[in-house]
């Protein structure tokens, strides 16, 4: 059941470097920061980053001057997390349904709302607009294409994508991504987001 931390514990437990994992920040920290920063997006504000895995995006967001908390709530990827990076970022461990952290100015999300099941999605939506404060944004990376897997990740068209993050978002960017990683090429797309 992947909305129990347990699922996503066992997986670090039995991999210890699940195949999600790249080891270093994904490229589309660039690329979505270069992307939202034009768009109004506040330099230097707080962000987080639900579902950080071990960090790695987390780490290269505090590294370009933001205010970051990495949370996950898998305690093996908290503590992986602490181990390779220290309190260079703030971790909890949390779910990002119910934490009381916060509200941040921005959302890194990567590879966190994707393998959400998709029945959890509006309520996912809502969860992100109640952590942010008013006009803050949602940088988000999605698949259009899994190769055909069952998911945790789960494919979302782009056009529905726009129609869930409508209800509680202005939509202000939506198209494929260009910085993918290779494995990825051609499968991703960013959506950029103000709260209303
Ligand atoms: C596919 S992994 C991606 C991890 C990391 N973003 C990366 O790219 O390496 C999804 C992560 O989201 C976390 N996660 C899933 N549902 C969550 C929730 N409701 N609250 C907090 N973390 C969650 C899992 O524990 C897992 O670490």
């Amino acid at each position: 059941m992947t909305t129990h931390p347990d699922y996503w514990n066992r997986i670090y437990e039995e991999e210890g470097r699940p195949g999600w994992d790249m080891d270093r920040a994904t490229p589309l920290v660039e690329e979505l920061l270069g992307l939202a920063l034009p768009l109004g997006m506040r330099p230097g504000g707080e962000l987080v980053v639900p579902g950080c895995g071990y960090g790695h995006d987390a780490v290269e967001l505090e590294s370009k001057g933001f205010s970051v908390t990495g949370l996950d709530f898998a305690p093996i990827a908290i503590q992986g997390a602490m181990h390779r990076y220290g309190d260079r970022v703030t971790w909890s461990q949390a779910d990002w349904f119910t934490t009381h952290l916060g509200p941040w100015d921005g959302i890194f999300d990567h590879t966190c709302f994707v393998a959400m099941d998709p029945v959890r999605r509006p309520a996912y939506v809502d969860a992100c607009a109640e952590h942010l404060r008013p006009g803050g944004f949602w940088l988000v990376a999605l698949f259009h294409n899994v190769n055909g897997r069952p998911g945790p990740p789960h494919a979302l068209p782009m056009a529905e994508m726009r129609h869930l993050a409508e209800a509680r978002f202005e939509v202000l960017h939506l198209a494929e991504a260009q910085q993918s990683h290779p494995r990825r090429a051609g499968r991703e797309y960013l959506l950029v987001a103000r709260r209303r």
